[in-house]
């Protein structure tokens, strides 16, 4: 059995109430429970996290190395700011996948630039909750 950790970044722990023109209308919990559901049907481990902190992302990629044998994570705002996230992923050599719920391309110009796509396997973004029970298929693509 293969074991996956689920990071969701910052104020994601808001959706359901947070922009839902753009994120939909499932809480958190919610969309853990399809992951959850999918990840069963799939025979994968997981541990799902949210934080709303730089430092604690980075700690959580650190501790869990051994652990994971792949990593999904939606670093939210991070995504365009964190080098450390970055580095972190780099230094684990766990391979990643970054997902985000809505097209980041089709948004702000600011959103166009990720600093963690780079050192992921690939990156899944524009789907809604479907970003993440992609992102499990391409991990069963990838471990299998
Ligand atoms: C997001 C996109 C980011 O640009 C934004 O900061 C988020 C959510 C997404 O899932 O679409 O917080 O990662």
């Amino acid at each position: 059995m293969k074991n996956i950790l689920i990071i969701h970044g910052p104020n994601l722990g808001l959706l359901g109430e947070r922009e839902k023109e753009i994120y939909g209308e499932m809480t958190l919990s919610q969309i853990n429970g399809m992951i959850e559901e999918r990840a069963r049907e799939l025979n994968f481990k997981i541990k799902i996290k949210q934080s709303n902190s730089e430092g604690e992302i980075v700690s959580l990629i650190g501790e869990e190395r051994k652990w994971m044998d792949a990593l999904i994570i939606n670093p939210a705002a991070y995504t365009h700011t964190s080098l450390a996230i970055r580095e972190a992923i780099v230094s684990v050599k766990v391979p990643a996948i970054e997902v985000h719920l809505s097209n980041i391309y089709k948004r702000e110009e600011f959103r166009h630039k990720s600093l963690i796509a780079g050192v992921c396997i690939g990156q899944i973004c524009g789907f809604g909750v479907e970003s993440y029970l992609l992102a499990l298929e391409a991990v069963n693509k990838v471990l299998r």
